[in-house]
């Protein structure tokens, strides 16, 4: 009886996981999709604590230990989730992701122990056996790997590279495999030692995976080592017959391999370019006149507030630097009073600007930005001939023309917003640096562009006032 009510709760957690998922893809059902899907894996979570029966009709019994893990893992989610800056955001979905993957680890661990206290060590099932290793592998992986993309993130560890780092990546993980293969067919006498050399050269293997990737491309492989949590995680659900586990990990491991090709595919590049290109964070040195010999041209707050007011459409493009700033809110004010002052403003989205997917929806709906303000590049990109002036804030890459006409360019066919046919752009940061992917932007050169220097929220503070002055 326990066992069928248990099976309908994993349909339950199962179905709203799907529903959470579908609902995450657009920012104003997600946070109600984030809900829901909390909700199945609750309900998940207390099912099997208290209708959980193994063959012999046994239920948990250890109490103590999983309210005091549930309890301590409560509080600590908590207290970062409210913690938490935006902009530091992909550091702990990195620190998650990571504690996932040892979960993963930590079950096969636990259950090879129950393995060979079970049966003798020649006469292991082989099925059991093979999930027991790819689950420590791949979960060994993602959860090391995370940590040193999370030590990269927080500036905790530099990129280092061997010179000859992917050839000896493809054959620690070939050695590693192999070991594994040995271990599941011949049953060697060794096999306890075997599964701890595994699980050393595992994690061995998550450090230099991720330690040769540049710092500003850890977003990509977050997302990368999520799909692997996924699919330790689904082992777990193999291992221990359980549904909603395998359901979770599947839909894990599929959503991270889609997420991060569709990264890639923004970013115009392959996932091998990504994985061993060190793209990104190069030059940041100041220059004031283009390859081509053009010079900028400064505006002040007055003048920009004035092209402003009197504008009858005006577009947003928000960057990484709106996120740095925390400008989100000052940037909704300054969008209220123009739509007051009868000027129509819309926010152009582009999929990859800032630092994780999505950043720039979260960004403006933590400030109440209405949702049909947010317009995706593919829409908003007709819309700029039509445009009376383009306030880029903080944005760099997604604007850079580059993408379009220089073949040399590291972000050549890159799709990207058509600023540059507005009337008027105005540029918002606070200097001439560059920005992720570290190359010159020919756009801040242009006769129509005109710089606005400073910290975005000051800036845009500034803005705010003088609109209300004239
Ligand atoms: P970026 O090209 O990184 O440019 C951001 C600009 O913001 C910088 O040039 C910086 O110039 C300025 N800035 C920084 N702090 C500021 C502040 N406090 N006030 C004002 N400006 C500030 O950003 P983007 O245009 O959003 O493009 C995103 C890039 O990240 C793309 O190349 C994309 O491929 C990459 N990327 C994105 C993702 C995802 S999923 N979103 C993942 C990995 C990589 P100053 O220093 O001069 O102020």
């Amino acid at each position: 009886m326990n066992s069928n009510i248990l099976q309908l709760i994993y349909l339950v957690g199962s179905v709203s996981f799907m529903i959470g998922l579908k609902m995450l893809s657009k920012p104003d059902t997600a946070r109600k999709g984030n809900l829901i899907a909390a909700f199945g894996m609750t309900v998940a979570i207390f099912g099997t604590i208290f209708l959980y029966e193994n063959n012999e009709g046994m239920s948990l019994h250890n109490y103590g230990w999983i309210f005091g893990g549930l309890i301590i893992g409560s509080i600590l989610g908590t207290l970062s989730a409210k913690k938490v800056k935006m902009t530091q955001m992909p550091e702990m979905v990195s620190l998650f992701n990571g504690m996932g993957g040892a979960c993963a680890m930590l079950i096969s661990a636990v259950e090879f122990t129950h393995l060979t206290h079970n049966h003798e060590i020649g006469a292991l099932p082989q099925g059991h056996l093979l999930i027991i290793m790819l689950g420590l592998i791949i979960g060994s992986i993602s959860f090391v790997g995370s940590l040193v993309a999370w030590g990269k993130l927080s500036g905790r560890v530099g990129d280092k590279t061997l010179k000859i780092q992917q050839v000896v990546n493809i054959g620690l993980l070939i050695l590693i495999l192999g070991i594994a293969c040995y271990t599941i067919l011949a049953g060697p006498a060794e096999t306890v030692t075997y599964f701890y050399v595994i699980w050393g050269l595992s994690v061995l293997y998550g450090v230099l995976f991720v330690m040769p990737i540049g710092g500003a491309d850890m977003p990509v492989v977050i997302s990368l080592l999520n799909s692997f949590t996924g699919v330790a995680a689904a082992m777990g659900g193999f291992l221990y017959d359980n549904k909603v586990m395998l359901v979770g990990g599947i839909l894990v491991g599929s959503a991270g391999t889609l997420l991060t090709l569709v990264m890639c595919k923004a970013m115009n590049r392959s996932l091998t370019n990504v994985l061993i290109g060190n793209f990104g964070g190069g030059s940041t040195g100041e220059a004031s006149t283009s390859p081509s010999g053009g010079h900028i041209r400064e505006i002040n707050a007055g003048d920009t507030a004035i092209l402003l007011k009197y504008a009858n459409k005006v577009i947003i493009v928000p960057g990484y630097g709106l996120a740095v700033a925390q400008a989100q809110h000052v940037c909704h004010e300054l969008e209220e009073l123009l739509e007051s002052e009868g000027v129509g403003v819309k926010y152009a989205i582009h999929p990859v600007a800032g630092r994780m997917p999505g950043h720039m929806n979260v960004l403006l709906a933590e400030s109440n930005v209405s949702y049909d303000k947010l317009v995706e590049m593919e829409n908003i990109n007709p819309e700029f001939t039509t445009t009376d002036v383009v306030l880029v804030v903080g944005a760099n890459d997604v604007v850079n023309p580059a993408a379009k006409t220089d073949p040399s360019s590291p972000i050549y066919g890159m799709p990207i917003l058509d600023v540059e046919n507005a009337k008027n752009i105005i540029v918002m940061k606070r200097s001439m640096k560059a920005g992720y992917a570290g190359i010159e932007n020919e756009l801040f050169y242009q006769p129509k562009t005109s710089m606005l220097f400073g910290d975005a929220k000051a800036t845009l503070t500034k803005l705010v006032n003088e609109v209300k002055a004239i």
